[in-house]
C-alpha cells in the first residue's frame, strides 16, 4: 500500500494533525454542531487532555481523531497520512498501526483471564501472542501479579489497567482514552494518570484523554477546553514550571 510507514522510528511527528474539523449531525430540521472548526495537533510523548462540559464535543473529537467517525469537514493527518478518502480497510490499517483505543466500559470478557483479555486483539487477527511481551506490558501497567485473575476478581482501577494493556499490545504510537478516570475514585484515577505519564515519558507514547476532572486534566502537557464544539482555551504546561501558561 502507498503512503508512509505506519510504525517504527521514522514515524512522522506530530502523530495527529487536524485543521478546521467539523462534525455536524442532522436531527430533522436541526443541525447539531458537535465539532465546529477545531485545529489540533498531537506530538510524540505528549499528553493532551480535552476538557469541557457535557455535550461540548469531547467524545466526538476523539472519535474523529481516532478515525472511528468521519468529519463533516476539515483535514486530518494521522502518522503523516491524509485520512480523507481512505477505504474502510485502509482506515482499519491506520487504526491498527497507530492508534490504541481504551474503551470507557473496559469491555473485558468475563471468562477470560487478564492475560487472555490483553491478548484478545491479537487473537482476533489470528496472530499468536508473545507471552513474554504480554508479561512485560502487564508489569508496565502494574498488573504483574494479576495475570491469571478473572475480571470479576479485579478492582475498577485494575480493570482500567487491563484495558490500557490491551491497547498497548498492538504497539500504538498514540493512546486514546475517553474519560479513562470517569468511573474511578480520586486515588485510583491519579494512579492511572501517573501510569499515562510514565508511558509518555518512557515509551514516547502520545496520549489523548478526555476528562471532566480539572485536577486530572491539568496534569497533562497540554489542556484543551472545548465549548459548543469549539476550542475556547488552550494551555501548555512546561515541565520547569508549575503554573499553566495560556497560549
Ligand atoms: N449521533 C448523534 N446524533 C446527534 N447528535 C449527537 C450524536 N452524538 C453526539 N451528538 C451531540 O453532539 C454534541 C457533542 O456530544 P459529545 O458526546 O461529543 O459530547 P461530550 O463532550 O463527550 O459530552 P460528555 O461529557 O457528556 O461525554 C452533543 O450536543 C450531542 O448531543
Ligand atoms: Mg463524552
Amino acid at each position: 500500500m502507498a503512503g508512509p510507514e505506519l510504525t517504527g522510528p521514522n514515524l512522522p511527528d506530530p502523530i495527529i494533525e487536524a485543521h478546521g474539523l467539523k462534525r455536524y449531525y442532522q436531527r430533522g430540521s436541526e443541525t447539531v454542531k458537535a465539532l465546529d472548526g477545531v485545529d489540533i495537533s498531537i506530538r510524540r510523548g505528549e499528553i493532551v487532555a480535552i476538557l469541557g462540559p457535557s455535550g461540548s464535543g469531547k467524545t466526538t473529537l476523539v472519535n474523529v481523531l481516532s478515525c472511528l467517525d468521519a468529519p463533516t469537514e476539515g483535514t486530518l493527518m494521522v502518522a503523516g497520512r491524509s485520512v480523507a478518502g481512505l477505504s474502510e480497510d485502509e482506515l482499519v490499517e491506520v487504526r491498527r498501526g497507530v492508534l490504541g483505543f481504551v474503551f470507557q466500559q473496559f469491555s473485558l470478557l468475563p471468562t477470560l483471564t487478564v492475560t487472555e483479555n490483553v491478548e484478545l486483539p491479537l487473537m482476533f487477527l489470528g496472530r499468536r501472542a508473545d507471552r513474554k511481551k504480554t508479561r512485560e506490558i502487564l508489569e508496565m501497567v502494574g498488573l504483574g501479579n494479576r495475570a491469571d485473575h478473572l475480571p470479576r476478581e479485579l478492582s475498577g482501577g485494575q480493570m482500567q489497567r487491563v484495558a490500557i494493556a490491551r491497547a498497548l499490545i498492538m504497539e500504538p504510537q498514540i493512546l486514546v482514552a475517553d474519560e479513562p478516570t470517569g468511573n474511578l475514585d480520586k486515588t485510583t484515577g491519579e494512579s492511572i494518570i501517573k501510569l499515562f505519564k510514565h508511558l509518555a515519558a518512557d515509551q514516547g507514547l502520545a496520549i489523548l484523554i478526555t476528562t471532566h476532572n480539572l485536577a486530572f486534566g491539568y496534569q497533562a502537557d497540554r489542556v484543551i477546553t472545548l465549548e459548543d464544539g469549539k476550542i475556547v482555551k488552550q494551555e501548555e504546561r512546561h515541565p520547569e514550571r508549575t503554573d499553566a501558561v495560556q497560549t
